[in-house]
Formats: C-alpha cells, structure tokens, sequence
C-alpha cells in the first residue's frame, strides 16, 4: 500500500522536524537528569536548556518576563490551572461557542460544582465571533473572559485584538488558548490584548506530546490549585508563590522541553509566514478541488482569510466516522472524525445530528501530492455515495 498521508495535524503533528528527534535522543542521552539547585554540571546543563527555552517562548509570545512562563503537560493542563485558580462560587466568566473541552469541560464543571455563572458568545454564519457581543454580558463579577486563537474544528481565526481591548478597558482579564494558532500564525500577547497565553507543544509548536504551558502577565492572579515538589526551598510547607514554581509542580518533562526547543528553532529558521503560506496554499487547493463536488458539504471554508490549515467537510448521506473510515482504509488518508472535543461548536454548525464532521489537519510536511490525492480521494467516495 501507498505512504501513509497525514492530514490530521489539527490533533497532532506528525512528523517532527528531524531536528526534534535528533535533539531530544542527544538530550535525553546526554542530559537527562532532573534540574533544580544541585550543583553538578549535568543539572546545570539541563537546568539552562530549561530556561532558555522558557526564555525563547516568552520572546515568541512577546511576553516580558520568562518567569512568568510556567510549563505545564499541555494546554488542557494549563486552561484547567488558569480557569480554577482564578474562579470561584460568585464569578462570572464569558467565553464561546467555538471552544475544545479543554475550556468548557473546566468552566462547566465550576458552574456544575462551585456556582460559577456562564455566557456563551456564538459565532457567526462564517466562523467569527463579533468582539462587541462581548461588553454587551460583562457584569460586575465578570472575572475571565477566555476565548481560543484559532478553532480546532473550522481554522477561522478569532478577533482577539478587539475582545481584548474590550477586556483592558474594563478591567476584566483575557485569557487566550492558542492550542491551535502558535506555530502557525503570531501570538504576539501585547497586540492581542491579552493577559494569559496557554500553549501545547506538540501540535503547531512541533513538539513532542507532553509539554505545554502558560504565560500570565504581571498583575494577574491566579490562585494554587495544586501543591508540590519545586525543586528549591523545599523547607517552606506551602507550595511556593513565586513565578515560575507557583504554577510549575513535581519534575518537569525535560525531554518534553528539548523537542519543543528543537521545535521552535524549526519554526524560527523556516519562518512562521513560510510556513502558514505553505499549509494556506494547500488548503486554498483543498478547498478549490472540493468546491463544487457534488455531495461534499464544507464548513465555513468559502472565505480563508482569517483562517488556520484545518478544513471541516462532510460527505452528504455518509456519516463522518465512515468518511474517515473509507479514506482510511481504501486512501490510506489519516484524518480525524466526529466532534473534535468541541461539541458546542457542532451544534451551532448543525453537524452534531450526523456525528460530527471529517476534518483535515494541514501540517508544514504536507505536499500538493498529497491535496490532490485527498481531493481526489473524496470526490470518488461521494460519486460512489451518489
Ligand atoms: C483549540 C484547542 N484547545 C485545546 C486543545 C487541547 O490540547 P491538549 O490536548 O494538547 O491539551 C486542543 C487540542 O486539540 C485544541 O485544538
């Protein structure tokens, strides 16, 4: 059978650069011991990797001090430290309709347990929330307001800029997920408006599975939820309050670091325009090869502009999962299926009665070879379906 083609980036990326392999086998060989205060020189050597990757991610989000960069398993395990370390029973927060689990599974479980009060923004007819449905449900008690970059279901890019000035201006805090977007397009958190930046590093990033984190601005508060090891003063019996430790707990996933330093040096040499031209050409050619193919829906893919590479179809009559299972086994064409843990998005698309959707994830390694046997590759399922 033919090479597998991979277009389900939007779940993971894959392949790495080589480079991460390359690195994170001479790191973990050569350096893989725990980093904190013990002076030895391999502690050393893993401790400075650590920081200097703090360093270089705080650049890349244009955030002002590395210590605030806290890293954390993914952006799952960030949104959860940033949503309950900064709610609690009284607090109002806003977020969307076109948010992953990562966001409202946390959320709705405050409003469930702890008496945390919710508004939803919708999107509209193409993919956007509008900025100014925002200020319309702040209230007295509005303690967060957080929203994803780009959407993992649609690739429509969010109006951050605007929601966020919205946020300054009444003092609300903004935090972003950029699960999506980082690695692809800027997330330049001063532009953006925002207070706190979470990130996973195997997506975009070009990381291993793992590592992820988050950037909290000076000013913000975010409460422990979780205590532990931090590797330094371990005689004060509360978990400590200073950056980055307040939000860093138990040995950290070294080898996790290497790759998403082999990562970003990666998407540094490359250039994120070079790479978001690359993977937008692909998905303009998606796209124009499934425009007008009888029996093939897509979502929110007319326009692409204020778009990331992730392309939701359906074909008419078929349910995603047996879309996915075809081009699977007869393409040999990885995609993902179903509801892309976002099921309020699907609702509003409709797509939640048919199970979901078929989405393809375009990633830096893909090829037009491979656009054009997965555009080839739909259209014959959906003359078969006709
Ligand atoms: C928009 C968005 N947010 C959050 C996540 C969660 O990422 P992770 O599973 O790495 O925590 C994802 C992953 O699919 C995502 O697409």
């Amino acid at each position: 059978m033919d090479k597998l083609i991979f277009l389900d980036n939007g779940a993971t990326s894959f392949p790495k650069p080589e480079e991460v392999y390359t690195f994170m086998d001479h790191f973990y060989r050569n350096f893989g011991v725990n980093p904190g205060r013990s002076g030895y020189d391999l502690c050393m050597e893993t401790g400075e990797l650590v920081e200097t990757t703090r360093k270089m991610l705080t650049d890349f989000f244009n955030g002002k001090d590395p210590n605030r960069l806290c890293f954390s398993c993914n952006s799952t395990d960030a949104l959860n430290l940033i949503i309950n370390g900064m709610l609690k029973e009284g607090d109002h927060a806003i977020t969307t309709t076109i948010e992953h689990n990562s966001v409202l599974r946390p959320l709705y479980h405050l409003y469930k347990y702890s008496g945390v009060e919710l508004d939803y923004i919708p999107f509209d007819d193409k993919g956007f929330v509008d900025p100014y449905d925002f200020p319309k449900k702040f209230k007295k008690n509005t303690k967060l307001v957080i929203v994803n970059h780009a959407s993992n279901v649609i690739g429509t890019i969010q109006p951050l800029k605007e929601i966020g000035r919205y946020c300054k201006e009444n003092g609300i805090p903004f935090g972003i997920d950029v699960s999506q977007s980082a690695g692809k397009i800027p997330v330049d958190m001063e532009e953006l408006n925002a207070d706190i930046v979470a990130f996973t590093g195997h997506k975009s990033l070009l990381g291993p599975t793992g590592i992820g984190g988050l950037y909290v601005r000076e000013g913000i508060e975010i409460r422990h939820t979780r205590a532990g090891g931090t590797g330094v003063r371990s005689a004060v019996p509360t978990h400590l309050d200073e950056y980055p430790y307040r939000l860093e707990y138990g040995t950290m996933n070294t080898l996790g670091v290497a790759g998403l330093h082999a990562g970003l040096k990666w998407i540094q040499k490359k250039g994120l325009e070079y790479i978001h031209n690359h993977e937008m050409k692909l998905t303009t050619m998606l796209r124009d090869g499934l425009k007008n193919v009888e029996g093939v829906i897509t979502y929110c893919q007319d326009d692409l502009t204020d778009h990331i590479s992730i392309f939701l179809f359906n074909v008419k009559g078929l349910e995603a999962l047996d879309t996915g299972t075809i081009l699977d086994v007869d393409h040999n064409i990885a995609c993902r299926t179903g509801l892309h843990c976002a099921p309020l998005a699907h609702k509003q698309l409709g797509t939640d009665k048919i199970h979901g959707g078929v989405r393809f994830g375009i990633g830096p390694f893909n090829t037009e070879e491979h656009i054009k046997a997965a555009v080839e590759a739909v259209k014959e399922i959906a003359e078969t379906r006709r």
